[in-house]
């Protein structure tokens, strides 16, 4: 960083001379004129002459410095420190409202406006900040001085959390104080804390629920059904199951962070989605005959190109069409489909099992949100799934949209964002060969 600059009282008084004597430049011209005059007309000699010269310069040294128009002028004053106020206002980032006294509005920014509706200066406060403890705030700060912070909700026209700071202070010496009141937003904190705050109790819950069923297995395997091995075999199966659902929620809940950790990076390479989908199908064949599923692929035959990070995409597809066989599987068929649309390559799933009812629709994409808790849990689920396709669409700069109603299946489709590739030119193929 650069040294600060250090005048000197040497410079100082060399400014201050120089200024002086630009001030005095006309009085001084003037002077010189007179007496280079008398020295012409032989009025006064050379020495007589030199000693006025030094006289003027040196009365034009000393004079007292004609003062900023500011301190002279209360008008003016009072203009600038409006000006000033209004800027200050306007640079700051939260709503901020200036009162007077007696509690009527002077000054305002446009976050205010913003924050509050329509504000007229001269009104009071509280026909544009209806909050009774803000009011008693600035009421308070009037009489005390002492600064106050009052937290408050509004409930409609949406639940909105803010901060109101009311602090009397001095604008101009010797006035009465004005009421600054600034306004703080933080519905989004607080939205995030009681996100963080379900997060928590939902993960420990998802995690206690089948660590109690291993510790009561334990339990009994060392008790009652010690020399049954029978029961053995039995409960050591629902163990390793119990014990699976656990790793696949810590493993779902750790690529969920990683995926929040690189959400502003965009994915660079290019997938082909077509031959994508198809592998995932396959994989997912073995399921869909167990649960008497019949899996219809139209995945394009040429490729459809779209920019992306592989394995996150095979979790997108693993997910969408797993859940169209656990939860459609009372319509026995699922359609999946690759399509390379105006709007950017899409991977569609349709089933014709129960669908969603619009109340659900909005929520599914929750972590942990399940329209049917224990059906999820019968099935392995852990709820993560959805959360995780809207986490790796958004990075992909694509999107997830679902179209359901109850008793008429679901279709979930997830749009992404294309890739030119340039096709290698035949002619140029033909000559390399
Ligand atoms: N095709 C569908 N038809 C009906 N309901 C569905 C469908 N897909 C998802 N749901 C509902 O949405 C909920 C959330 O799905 P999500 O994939 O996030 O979790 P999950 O399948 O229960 O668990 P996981 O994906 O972690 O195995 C499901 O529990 C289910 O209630
Ligand atoms: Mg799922």
């Amino acid at each position: 960083m650069p040294e600060p600059q250090q005048i000197s009282t040497a410079k100082r008084w060399l400014l201050r001379a120089r200024a002086g004597l630009r001030e005095a430049s006309w009085t001084l011209g003037a002077a010189v004129f007179v007496v280079v005059a008398l020295m012409a007309a032989r009025r006064i000699g050379l020495v007589e002459g030199a000693l006025a010269a030094f006289l003027v310069v040196l009365a034009a040294l000393l004079a007292p410095r004609r003062r900023a128009p500011l301190a002279d002028d209360p008008k003016s004053q009072a203009e600038t420190l409006s000006t000033q106020l209004d800027a200050i206002l306007s640079g700051l980032p939260d709503p901020v409202l200036v009162l007077d006294r007696r509690g009527a509005i002077t000054g305002f920014n446009a976050h205010a406006r913003a924050a509050l509706g329509e504000i007229r200066i001269g009104e009071p406060v509280s026909f544009s900040l209806r909050i009774p403890e803000v009011l008693e705030a600035v009421r308070g700060a009037g009489v005390s001085g002492a600064p106050q912070t009052v937290l408050y909700v509004e409930r409609v026209p949406v639940e909105r959390w803010r901060e109101a700071h009311v602090a009397a202070t001095r604008l101009v010496e010797g006035e009465p104080k004005a009421i600054v009141i600034s306004l703080r937003d933080l519905t989004e904190q607080r939205r995030s804390e009681r996100m963080r705050g379900d997060f928590v109790a939902n993960a420990s819950h998802e995690l206690r629920t089948p660590l109690a069923s291993l510790l009561g297995f334990i339990e009994t395997l060392q008790g009652p059904a010690r020399n049954d091995p029978a029961a053995r075999e039995k409960f050591l199966e629902i163990m390793r199951a119990q014990a699976n659902r656990m790793s696949r929620l810590i493993d779902d809940l750790l690529s969920l962070s990683r995926i929040e950790l690189k959400a502003h990076v965009r994915p660079r390479d290019v997938v082909d989605l077509a031959s994508l989908v198809r592998g995932v199908a396959d994989a997912l064949a073995p399921l869909a005959r167990e649960r008497g599923v019949e899996l219809d692929l139209s995945a394009a035959r040429a490729e459809v190109h779209v920019r992306g990070d592989r394995d996150e995409l095979i979790r997108v597809a693993e997910n969408l069409i797993e859940n169209a066989i656990k939860y459609g599987q009372s319509g026995k068929r699922v359609e999946v489909g690759v399509e390379d649309a105006a709007d950017g390559p899409r991977l569609v799933v349709r089933d014709f099992g129960p669908g969603v009812a619009p109340e659900h629709l909005p929520r599914l994409t929750e972590r942990f949100y399940r329209v049917d808790v224990a059906e999820s849990r019968d099935k392995g689920g852990t709820g993560l799934g959805l959360a995780l396709v809207k986490h790796i669409l958004q990075r992909h700069g694509g999107r997830l949209t679902i179209e359901s109603a109850a008793g008429a299946g679901a279709t979930f489709t997830a749009v992404l964002r294309r890739a030119n590739v340039a096709k290698p030119d035949p002619k140029l193929l033909k000559r390399a060969s």
